[in-house]
């Protein structure tokens, strides 16, 4: 799905348009007696709506569910792609987590005095694994009109929906009563209200272990101390190096938003490569949103996930090659220092912090491992 990002500057509204105000001709006031939907509740009813798919059996919420972490429940190491709404038709990439994805910044370049060495990507931020979508915006126009996943026909098919369905007349409250006369500036509006959605508190709820633990209302077991301290430690397990933490919750996503490879193997399972067992994902290397001559160095490199609520998102990794977390603890210590694991491109590329793709591994303890996972369950949302 190619997205034209050039020169987009979307400020998502995230402010309620309640009481009339900025709604663009919002007329539901407090003297009428009704209620004025807020941008993020109108796009919360796009986000759950199943009929928004060619075969009314599919929402955003089927790939991204808030009952799994905003991820999808169905996939598995051996199933690791979400099927479409058209039954057999696959993507190549495991459905990320949608949560906490309000907080990366715009896809762009970063500054050349804060590239460090060939291993990291000189690109940052941006929407889906390469970042091909500048924002939150841009990225909700995608999935309504992509084969393998929401196949509407058009944009206009999607808005004639919207203007059919029982929240049509929220949509008109919010965007005024003109909203759906110009097709592209509804479908437009559509993924405005769905990002002002996914930079709510019911998305991004900072309700977990971790956060309580911030704000003094939690003491770590002994494990999960452990293994935050192992998962901050820079020249040990390295972690953070990558997955950042901050002092606060919301300086605390868990990602950097920069672009590695860290040697991820093949899925021998994804459908992909069983049709075509040449496949490989370049990642960022392939998006079509990077300068043609950055094409060899950025092969391979992924946007660093966040790790909130990974505890529930299995499998991982783009391309849902491990069903465990140990699994993934185990990838950047002895598996790949053993050689059990062929990385899907191993190049030059791969991170620094892998040893620059010797693999000698991070020499954790069985404990060390243990103890990591044990922190990483502490980001799991709705402790409190
Ligand atoms: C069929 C499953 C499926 C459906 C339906 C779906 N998604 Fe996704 N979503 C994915 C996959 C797979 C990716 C990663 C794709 C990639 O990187 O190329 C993704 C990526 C994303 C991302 C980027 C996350 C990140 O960290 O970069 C967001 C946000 C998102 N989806 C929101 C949505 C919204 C909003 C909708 C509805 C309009 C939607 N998705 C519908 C599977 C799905
Ligand atoms: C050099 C940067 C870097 C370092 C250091 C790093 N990671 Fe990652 N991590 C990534 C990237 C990039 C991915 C996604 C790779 C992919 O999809 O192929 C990832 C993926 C993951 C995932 C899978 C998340 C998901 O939703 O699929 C987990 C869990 C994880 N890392 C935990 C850790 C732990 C624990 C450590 C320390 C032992 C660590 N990472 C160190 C960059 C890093």
């Amino acid at each position: 799905m190619r997205v034209n990002r050039v020169g987009v500057a979307i400020v998502v509204a995230m402010v309620a348009v309640a009481c009339g105000g900025g709604g663009g001709g919002g007329d539901g006031d407090g003297d009428s007696g009704t209620v004025t939907p807020s941008m993020a509740e109108l796009g919360r009813k796009l986000f759950f709506d199943t009929n928004l798919s060619s075969g009314s059996n599919q929402s955003c919420a089927t790939c991204h569910d808030p009952d799994n972490g905003f991820a999808d429940p169905l996939v598995s190491v051996t199933a690791p792609v979400s099927e479409g709404s058209v039954g057999g038709a696959f993507g190549d990439r495991n459905a990320p987590t949608s949560a906490y994805t309000s907080f990366t910044p715009l896809f762009g370049k970063v500054a050349a005095q804060d590239q460090t060495p060939e291993t990291d990507s000189k690109y940052q931020g941006g929407q889906f694994l390469d970042g091909r979508a500048i924002d939150l915006v841009e990225q909700a126009k995608g999935p309504f009109l992509n084969p393998v996943e929401m196949n509407n026909a058009s944009e206009a098919e999607v808005v004639g929906k919207v203007q059919n369905s029982s929240y049509a007349a929220d949509f008109i409250a919010v965007f005024g009563a003109d909203a759906f006369s110009d097709t592209t500036t509804a479908y437009h509006n559509i993924a405005t209200a769905i990002a002002a959605f996914e930079a709510s508190a019911e998305v991004n709820k900072f309700t977990s272990k971790f956060d309580a633990f911030l704000a003094g209302q939690y003491t770590m077991s002994a494990s999960e101390q452990r293994g935050f301290d192992l998962f901050k430690d820079a020249e040990t397990a390295k972690c953070a190096n990558c997955h950042t933490v901050g002092e606060t919750s919301e300086e605390s996503i868990f990602t950097n938003f920069r672009y590695y490879n860290i040697g991820t193997p093949t899925n021998l399972q994804n459908p992909a490569y069983i049709a075509d067992n040449t496949f490989v994902d370049g990642g960022l290397g392939n998006s079509a949103a990077i300068d043609a001559a950055d094409q060899t160095t950025e092969q391979g490199k992924f946007k660093v996930p966040t790790l909130r609520n990974v505890e529930l998102t299995a499998p991982y990794m783009h391309n849902g090659v491990y069903e465990t977390l140990e699994e993934v603890v185990l990838h950047y210590d002895i598996q790949v220092a053993n050689l059990f694991i062929t990385p899907e491109v191993n190049d030059a590329n791969i991170a620094a912090e892998m040893n620059a793709g010797t693999f000698v591994g991070l020499d954790l303890s069985d404990q060390d491992r243990i103890d990591l996972v044990n922190f990483m369950k502490t980001l799991t949302d709705g402790f409190f």
